[in-house]
């Protein structure tokens, strides 16, 4: 903290900090007090827009370091060498409450990346989920709905929520992984974080591999079952953030083991599922995960709004050597989240601290606009110029996808041989201890139990039916038992 006088925002030294200034004692402020007048208006604007999804979070700094050479599969330079580290920012969040809601919630974990590479900042914006609830990015505005509050009641409904599922049975997968064990992490540290969509890498010969990230906790897993949550999340509403923040302070710096999934180009049209169907994992004996890094938190936010609330993550942020996939719901999200960013911190959000690159520069021809801080000086701001400025490569970050056909259309995504909406949730549930089962239909029947219309309570006990019959029966009693 620097030392001196208490000034006013233009820097003049304040001589009263307690009492404002009247037309004589007792009598009315005057207008002259500016430094009440400063105080009131610069009060009024310390929120922005929290995000509309992922509001509550908690973020810490660290280390990525190689551990294994993947350059046959990407030319990314950050993952160029086996021992070679970069630094990250990675924040983690619940995803329907609000700025100020419980941590210990049944609820997917977000986990965004920032990789500050020297070809630029890549980030991978995932889930403590291998899935997701959808398939395609123009379902997501209602999903979320139903998720946030009702615009009736002003709280979350079973009703819309389970109107929604049960509608759209490709949810039953992240359902069922939701309501399983895992869906009440005991703390950010204690959760696998995944990319969650199929992603392109290629190498330096423009050879293409499709793969899926994978961050596996080094502290263990560990859950909370519903009642211990409930009791948390009165008890200490921040548990999460806290427990992040306290083991660093500690110096005991969580890690996750990274490793990725990959699959040859060639392997995709053939595949007995849809690779970039962002409801469906690829099974590990398919193509098994393979060690590339460690993941290291180790420093603290100083500043939680400058560096939590105002950082920004895009699925587009993109290096060399790594691209997008066609799956259609990571498609929607390259166009969502920098939208989002440009209305919830503004255009030149990405000059902030914590959202510039470190380990390079942004050199653009972009400028101005709210809070531009003159930056390039007088440097030239167009391209091609003949002042030295910064140049195109003519090298794209990714390759094309071969073999697309057909007109323009609403396609709904191709299916595979073995592809419906109920195999991968069918098989989560048959892998299932017999304790793990009891706890995931409790944990469902609850919740269903609360939905008003019966139409919707049957159709949603369906879909669980649909993926394995003894899922369906068992919640159909409990469901029945709950309602008497
Ligand atoms: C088409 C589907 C999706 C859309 C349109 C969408 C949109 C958004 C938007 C607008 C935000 C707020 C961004 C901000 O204000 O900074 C956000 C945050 C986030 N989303 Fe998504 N999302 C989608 C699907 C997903 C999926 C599938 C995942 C994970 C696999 C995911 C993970 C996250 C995370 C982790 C955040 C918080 C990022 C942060 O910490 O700042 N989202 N999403």
């Amino acid at each position: 903290m620097t030392q001196g006088p208490l000034t006013t925002e233009a820097g003049a030294p304040v001589a009263d900090n307690q009492n404002s200034e009247t037309a004589g004692v007792g009598g009315p402020v005057l207008v002259q007090d500016q430094l009440l007048l400063e105080k009131l208006a610069h009060f009024n604007r310390e929120r922005i827009p929290e995000r509309v999804v992922h509001a509550r979070g908690a973020g810490a700094y660290g280390t990525f370091t190689v551990t294994a050479d993947v350059t046959p599969y990407t030319r990314a330079a950050f993952l160029s060498e086996v021992g070679k580290q970069t630094e990250v920012f990675l924040r983690f969040s619940t995803v329907a409450g609000n700025l100020g809601a419980a941590d210990a919630v049944r609820d997917p974990r977000g986990f965004a990346v920032k990789f500050y590479t020297e070809e630029g900042n890549y980030d991978l914006v995932g889930n403590n989920t291998p899935v997701f609830f959808i398939r395609d990015a123009i379902k997501f505005p209602d999903f979320i709905h139903t998720q946030k509050r009702d615009p009736y009641t002003g709280s979350q409904e079973a009703d819309n929520v389970w109107d929604f599922w049960s509608l759209s049975p490709e949810s039953t997968h992240q359902v069922t992984w939701l309501f399983g064990d895992r869906g009440i992490p005991a703390s950010y540290r204690h959760m696998d974080g995944f990319g969650s969509h199929t992603f392109q890498w290629n190498n330096e010969a423009g050879e293409v591999f499709w793969v899926k990230y994978h961050f596996k906790t080094d502290q263990g897993i560990k859950n909370l079952t519903a009642e211990e949550a409930e009791l948390l999340a009165g008890k200490d509403p921040d548990s999460h953030q806290r427990d992040l923040r306290e083991a660093i302070e500690r110096g005991e710096f969580p890690s996750w083991t990274v490793g990725v999934q990959i699959m040859p180009a060639a392997d995709a049209a053939t595949y007995r599922f849809n690779p970039f169907d962002l409801t469906k994992v690829w099974p590990h004996a398919d193509y098994p995960v393979i060690e590339i890094g460690k993941l290291e938190l180790n420093r603290n936010p100083r500043n939680i709004f400058a560096e939590v609330e105002q950082s920004i993550f895009s699925p587009a942020h993109f290096v060399p050597g790594i691209g997008p996939s066609p799956d259609k719901m990571l498609q929607g999200r390259l166009f969502a989240y920098g939208d989002a960013h440009r209305y919830r911190v503004g255009i030149n959000a990405d000059h902030l601290p914590v959202n510039r690159p470190h380990a390079t520069e942004a050199r653009t021809n972009s400028r101005d606009g709210y809070l531009y801080d003159g930056r390039h000086g007088g440097e030239k701001n167009y391209e091609p110029n003949s002042f030295g400025g910064p140049q195109q490569t003519g090298r794209p970050l990714w390759q094309p996808v071969d073999g697309l056909t057909g007109g323009t259309g609403n396609h709904p995504t191709p299916v595979h041989a073995e592809d419906n909406d109920f195999v991968q949730a069918g098989n989560l549930y048959r892998l299932m201890s017999e304790e793990e089962k009891e706890r995931l239909v409790a944990n469902l029947a609850g919740f269903i139990a609360k939905v008003t219309r019966q139409d919707i309570a049957e159709r949603a006990i369906g879909n669980f039916r649909n993926a394995d019959a003894d899922f369906g029966k068992r919640l159909e009693s409990a469901v029945q038992a709950l309602r008497g």
